[in-house]
């Protein structure tokens, strides 16, 4: 059995801004089914819920100041967590990195160089909680200065960093690194230093015992110019310490069987009342209400890696044809604006709603026939795979995890029982509406349709096998 040290800014459902809650919430808990003895750690934001107790365990100094250490679990599992209680940095309104007009926190560099500190301190059980952990797992840039700090430290537990997005560096002016009292042999450009600036995620990349990212494709993607943003050769240097695990998802939430957000459960032997959500989407989103016509969807992050730009410049075209669109989404306000717009002049074929809604995107991933995601680059993505536990075909560029989970419908795909999606290759316009044309003619054959849904809906997206390739990583570290 391991000890294990899982540091991440954010955890489902404790709190969520995208797919790392649901990995950071999943993941531990699929950890601790495999006996391993697993705690996570992460700031006591304002807008953190949690059902369950939570008590005071000890307090920290750390930079003259005191720091409380909280201890509560995550719901419906015995995964410890605990919460880095600091209000001067956490105690606010808004999201673990925007306000509530969505800017950054000016301190975040402060906020998640204190949060990093503890985790260290903890990581050393200097703690007084009498546990040390064997492996500390950080994720993304708000955890990377753990593995640098733990560098420096005498018989110190190993460290895995996984990259969820590597399009989100943390990177702060260089004044930062005196600011937040960083030791200055850590400041140079083979260290945390990047192009005279201060770089989060670089002491991840850099001091590491091992790092993954989130899909095999994307772990040989990023050391590619086009996706690594000029930490390629960095990441090439570290190849043999370099993996892609896919992740799994939470199978419990994740149930058109039990889910309770949606408007009739179904099974793949039940796949006719999956209908009825189709057209309470509809009602919900003010379309006429048509069981024939092909409903196309998309939740997510409004900005570029999610290819909007694609969809916005398709959806002119898209309208010429018999189908529905629906999106919920919020993010750039350029995007909103002009999806706004669309919605607004074929209120028939397009319908919108912007903003963040957790049942209504259950409600979407079980109603619509067919899940839009164009994404320029797209590390692992989770609804693909939420669409086609629900018998929703996704269509998706191959790229990163899109292209390592869902099979393109071809004759030999459809006759081998593989054929699970649409999968397109170039991030332009003319493609994606191609795709959406292609998968019209699939979806004009109900035979063929059926059968990409069944075997969409047999695919095994638990996180038995990958918790099980973190537990062989950690043991061989
Ligand atoms: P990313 O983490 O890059 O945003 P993922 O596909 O990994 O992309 O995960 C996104 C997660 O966030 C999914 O659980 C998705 O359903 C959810 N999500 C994104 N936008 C919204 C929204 N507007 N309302 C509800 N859920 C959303
Ligand atoms: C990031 C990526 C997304 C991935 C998620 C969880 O937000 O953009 O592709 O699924 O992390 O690993």
């Amino acid at each position: 059995m391991k000890k294990i040290l899982f540091v991440t800014s954010e955890a489902h459902p404790l709190i969520k801004t995208g797919g790392l809650a649901d990995v950071c919430g999943s993941l531990p808990k699929a950890l601790a089914e495999l006996s391993q003895d697993i705690k996570l750690i992460i700031p006591n934001y304002q807008a953190l819920k949690t059902s369950e107790s939570v008590r005071f365990l000890c307090s920290l100094r750390v930079d003259n100041r005191n720091i409380n250490i909280l201890e509560t679990r995550m719901p419906d599992s015995h995964v410890t967590v605990l919460l880095v209680d600091y209000p001067a940095y956490f105690n606010y309104p808004g999201n673990p990195y925007v306000d509530e007009q969505g800017e950054p926190w000016t301190n975040n560099a402060e906020r998640f160089g204190l949060f990093c500190r503890i985790a260290v301190e903890v990581a050393m059980n200097r703690g007084h909680l009498d546990w040390k952990p064997d492996v500390v797992h950080c994720n993304d840039w708000q955890t990377g200065l753990v593995p640098a700090l733990l560098s420096l430290e005498h018989d110190r537990p190993n460290t895995v960093f996984t990259i969820h997005n590597m399009a989100y560096q943390g990177l702060f002016p260089g004044s930062a690194a005196a600011e937040l009292n960083l030791p200055g042999k850590l400041w140079h450009p083979a260290g945390l230093e990047f192009h005279e600036m201060l770089s989060f995620i670089k002491g991840g990349l850099v001091y590491a015992d091992h790092i993954t990212t989130v899909s095999p494709t994307y772990a040989l993607e990023i050391q590619t110019a086009e996706f690594g943003y000029g930490l390629e050769g960095l990441l090439n240097h570290r190849k043999e310490f370099l993996g892609g695990i896919i992740n799994g998802i939470d199978l419990d939430q994740w149930n058109p069987e039990t889910d309770p957000y949606i408007a009739q459960t179904y099974t793949a032997a039940t796949l006719a009342k999956k209908q009825l959500n189709k057209s309470e989407v509809q009602r919900k989103f003010a379309l006429p209400v048509n069981g024939s016509v092909p409903l196309f969807g998309l939740i997510g992050r409004l900005v570029e890696q999610k290819g909007i730009d694609l969809i916005v410049e398709c959806l002119p075209e898209m309208v010429a044809l018999e189908l529905q669109f629906v999106l919920l989404g919020s993010g750039d306000k350029v995007f909103e604006k002009q999806l706004q717009k669309l919605a607004d002049l074929y209120p028939e074929k397009i319908a919108i709603r912007l903003g963040y809604d957790e049942s209504l995107a259950h409600l979407i991933e079980a109603g619509v026939d067919s899940f839009l995601m164009p994404s320029r680059f797209e590390p692992c993505g989770l609804n693909q795979m939420y669409s086609q536990r629900y018998g929703t075909i996704p269509i998706v560029r191959k790229t990163g995890g899109l292209a390592d989970t869902v099979v393109d419908t071809l004759p030999e795909t459809l006759a081998q029982h593989t054929a699970s999606g649409i999968v397109f290759n170039e991030a332009d316009s003319g493609s994606l509406l191609e795709a959406i044309k292609r998968t019209m003619i699939l979806y004009s054959l109900p035979d063929a349709w059926k059968k990409m849904q069944i075997n969409a809906m047999n695919k095994d997206f638990s996180w038995q096998n990958s918790a099980e390739q973190y537990l062989v990583l950690y043991e061989n570290l």
